[in-house]
């Protein structure tokens, strides 16, 4: 099966809201994002709304023909929203208003009572859970027994490590995934991916999607957002093919 791609979308609001009005439009990034071979649509409403808005998950459930991942916080008033949109899939994600980004993964193994309902009531609505999570055995076999049927591996640190310390949290990342295949979880990646950082991450077999955005946006400002996500796309395609032995499709 091929490694999918989530086009993170969010800084596409980011820069639109440090103006205010309309433009730049993150459902125009969306629709051009699938044309440059994402699979899929991440889009993070966060509690303060810095980017994302409530309009654009509007917009974007009714423009886009690829699945969109919403990304939330686990609280009563995102599982309102997710339930009421029934998105593709959820990934529910850890939130400081503090923070720049989504800083470490969610603490399921402290937090099981509170995210198990949720994770339930996601699940009968159709929407594909996830739990964004440190490649740590703990929190995988946490998200396994409150029933997650997927995970989003954080591969921040692994981005952020120089040498010895990134080859260190790679094999962390490795390990994860091979526990999250053993336990009969889904495999997602993603946080900080580049293209210098994506290759050893696509390259792990039974990893099944990353997310990639805030590079993808950075990198459109030079080369246009159509070439970024071609050149990404085929910088895994091309660690997945290698991995495997194979030709890239
Ligand atoms: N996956 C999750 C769960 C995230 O929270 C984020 C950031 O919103 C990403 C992936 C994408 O990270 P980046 O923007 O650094 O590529």
């Amino acid at each position: 099966m091929r490694l999918r791609l989530g086009v993170n979308i969010d800084h596409v609001a980011t820069i639109r809201n440090a103006r205010g009005g309309q433009l730049p439009d993150p459902v125009r990034a969306a629709k051009l994002a699938a044309q440059a071979g994402a699979d899929g649509i991440t889009a993070h409403l966060r509690e303060d709304r810095r980017h994302i808005s409530d309009g654009d998950i509007d917009r974007l459930m009714a423009a886009i023909d690829i699945p969109l991942n919403l990304e939330m916080a686990a609280t009563r008033e995102m599982l309102d929203i997710a339930l009421r949109h029934r998105p593709h899939a959820a990934c529910i994600v850890p939130e400081r208003r503090e923070e720049r980004t989504t800083e470490g993964g969610l603490d399921v193994a402290g937090a099981r009572e509170r995210l198990r309902p949720m994770v339930h009531a996601l699940g009968e609505a159709g929407v594909r859970v996830s739990l964004f999570i440190e490649p740590d055995a703990r929190q995988l076999d946490a998200a396994r027994a409150i029933g997650a049927p997927v995970v989003e591996l954080h591969t921040g640190a692994y981005c952020e490590a120089e040498r010895a310390a990134r080859a260190r949290e790679l094999a962390r990342i490795e390990t994860a995934a091979a526990h999250a295949g053993a336990l009969g979880i889904e495999c997602h990646a993603g946080h900080g991916l580049t293209f210098d950082t994506v290759g050893p991450i696509a390259a792990i077999p039974n990893v099944a999607e990353l997310n990639i955005g805030h590079f993808l946006i950075g990198e459109a400002i030079f080369t246009g957002l159509d070439s970024a996500i071609r050149r990404m796309r085929a910088l895994m395609d091309r660690a997945r093919a290698d991995a495997l032995g194979e030709r890239p499709a």
